[in-house]
């Protein structure tokens, strides 16, 4: 976890940003045709309208490579630069070797990568790890990858998870801010002024897989008390999205824009409010790829990003809530 402090060293800059979703786009109607649901069901309760589905060369390490690449190429950095990769994943595609290290080797860079696992949260713990280790001088330039395939835990047989979560991976290339723009208090400064993690393990039990990987007799599915998980989503978020502005003595009009993670509309809008937000500076993507796990913030972060909503010098606010459970903040100016 990072805060602002006078004397600590310079920030970590967010340089890149990438994304990849797989060519298949599901949409309700085509899942109402596998079980009891409609489409008048999922986008009422969630806001979903589509998600995108991988197909069996898209593993997540291809995903997570693809969106690397992208994010490379919006920074300007050749992967040779790059001398740390952490992925978030709950759907790596075996057990080990690491999908980051799966990464590295396609990109032909150097340096040591591992994967972290907190579910919808892993995106925001990743990038907390990554600036700590930049801050603390381990690493100079990282990416930092959320990638899933959420399509192979699924029950395709049951109608109250599987409409929910789609197939995809963003990323993020972050470097050491020079020594010249030290963090003081300035929060013009661009760079990640904070995160926070959190989890609760007592509440394992509401969200989680019954499986492993790499066990073809029982590779495990994605169990869920979603009516649970939505009540705890709204009131740790508001509370870790408070936390964030008060630590950065900053209020929600500082905020250009909430990338939160895409679970449901119905959370990212009650969240918005609570944190005074126009609807036009929330960004909401659930509608288009669902529920993508640890990469649903940084494909977020892409398409904003890619469509010109966000731009450089934007103070962006992100929270996600996943299986743990985990849930945390990142602030980061761009
Ligand atoms: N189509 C039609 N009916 C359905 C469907 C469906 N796809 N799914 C459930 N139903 C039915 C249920 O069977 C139930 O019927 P009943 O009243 O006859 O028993 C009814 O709809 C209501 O079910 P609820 O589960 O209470 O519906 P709810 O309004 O809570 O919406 C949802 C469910 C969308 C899952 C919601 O609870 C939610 O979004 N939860 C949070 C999810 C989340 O944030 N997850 C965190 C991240 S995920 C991660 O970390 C991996």
């Amino acid at each position: 976890m990072a805060g602002p402090a006078a004397s600590a060293p310079p920030r970590t800059q967010l340089v890149g940003i990438g994304a990849y979703l797989p060519a298949r786009v599901v949409t309700n109607d085509e899942l109402a045709q596998r079980v009891d649901t409609s489409d008048a069901w999922i986008r009422e309760r969630t806001g979903i309208r589509q998600r995108h589905l991988a197909a069996p060369h898209e593993s997540c390490a291809f995903m997570a490579t693809a969106a690397a690449r992208a994010a490379l190429a919006d920074a300007g950095v050749a992967a040779a630069a790059v001398d740390g990769i952490i992925v978030a994943t709950a759907t790596p595609d075996q057990a080990f070797p690491a999908v980051a290290v799966r990464v590295q080797a396609a990109l032909g860079a150097s340096g040591f990568g591992f994967d972290i696992s907190a579910a919808c949260s892993g995106f925001i713990y990743a990038l907390s790890v990554a600036d700590g280790m930049i801050r603390a001088g381990q690493a100079r330039t990282m990416l930092v990858i959320g990638a899933e395939v959420y399509s192979r835990i699924m029950n395709w047989d049951d109608r109250g998870t599987c409409v929910l979560f789609g197939d995809g991976a963003g990323a993020v290339l972050v470097r050491a801010g020079e020594a010249g723009d030290a963090r003081g208090s300035g929060v013009g400064e661009p760079g990640i002024l904070s995160t926070h993690l959190h989890a609760q393990g007592d509440l394992g039990d509401i969200l989680f897989v019954d499986g492993a990987v790499g066990q073809p007799d029982r590779p495990g599915h994605l169990v869920m008390k979603g009516n649970e998980v939505f009540r705890h989503a709204v009131t740790k978020l508001a509370s870790a999205v408070s936390e964030a502005l008060a630590v950065n003595g900053l209020d929600h009009n500082d905020v250009d824009w909430l990338v939160p993670h895409q679970a449901n509309l119905r959370i990212i809008e009650a969240i918005g409010k609570r944190l005074g937000l126009a609807p036009d500076r929330v960004v909401v993507t659930v509608d288009q790829h669902a529920n993508t796990s640890a990469a649903s913030i940084p494909l977020a972060l892409a398409q904003a990003y890619g469509d010109g909503r966000i731009k450089r010098g934007d103070l962006v606010l992100m929270e996600a809530l996943g299986g743990g459970l985990t849930w945390g903040s990142a602030l980061v100016r761009l």
